[in-house]
């Protein structure tokens, strides 16, 4: 028979990974804060505003804007280039527009963004604290993968965005971004859960890469070890970045 004390771990656990998917944790800023508005101003107050890196980040944009790179310029309604704060110290980078993006020229506002939110909020931040785009910045009609051909006319657009934004972490979401920012085949499974260097360009100050299951992976398969991974994964970021943990 199972100890009691396991079961109400095991109960804690499950109450734990549920506030963490209806964000339900109280809002604590990376300053130590509780009232949420207080968090929210501190959180504001103490980002480097960088104005240069705003504008930095509309030219790119404009550019994205205007690309006819590759044969997804054909299809798209609006360009989906990112969104967020210029001084992140946390960009996370999914795979690419899919159709709500599509329309709305913003990176995951559909199903997958909803639950993006609330992984955001469940870490003490709110989305315009960090910075959220994809490896392409055109929806891949259909929803299909992403070619080969059309990650290497795009990348180009992310690196820049990054070198601006100069976070302290990246969060790869999913098995493309990660695969992709890693230069690696292995899959999602195997790297993700630890931190690995990533690369703006060759030489570059590395930044440290944290991948992690897409949103939409975690609705398609919403199991307990998946959700609990997730939120290991997230926590491992927290720390490195010295947001509170919740309180075991
Ligand atoms: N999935 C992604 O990878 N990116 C989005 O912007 C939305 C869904």
């Amino acid at each position: 028979m199972a100890k009691q004390s396991d079961i109400k771990k095991v109960v804690k656990q499950h109450s734990e990974m549920d506030d963490f998917f209806s964000g339900g944790f109280t809002i604590k800023s990376i300053y130590g804060h509780q009232d949420e508005e207080e968090a929210c101003e501190a959180v504001e107050s103490s980002v480097p505003v960088d104005s240069n890196c705003g504008a930095e980040l509309k030219k790119i944009a404009a550019k994205v804007g205007k690309c006819t790179k590759c044969e997804l310029c054909a299809t798209r309604t609006k360009t989906v280039p990112g969104d967020g704060n210029p001084n992140a110290k946390i960009v996370f980078v999914g795979e690419a527009p899919g159709a709500d993006e599509d329309a709305q020229g913003l990176p995951f506002v559909g199903r997958a963004g909803k639950l993006l939110g609330n992984i955001i909020v469940a870490m003490g931040l709110r989305r315009e604290d960090v910075f959220i785009c994809n490896i392409l910045k055109c929806r891949p009609p259909g929803n299909r993968d992403p070619k080969p051909e059309e990650i290497v006319k795009c990348i180009g657009y992310l690196q820049k965005q990054l070198e601006i934004i100069g976070p302290d972490i990246i969060i790869a979401l999913g098995a493309h971004a990660a695969k992709t920012m890693l230069d690696s085949k292995a899959a999602i499974g195997k790297i993700r859960g630890r931190f690995h260097d990533y690369h703006t360009s060759e030489g570059s100050k590395p930044i440290k890469l944290m991948p992690t299951y897409h949103p939409a992976y975690l609705l398609r398969n919403y199991s307990d070890d998946n959700r609990k991974r997730v939120w290991e994964d997230m926590q491992k970021v927290m720390a490195e970045t010295g947001l509170p943990l919740p309180k075991k």
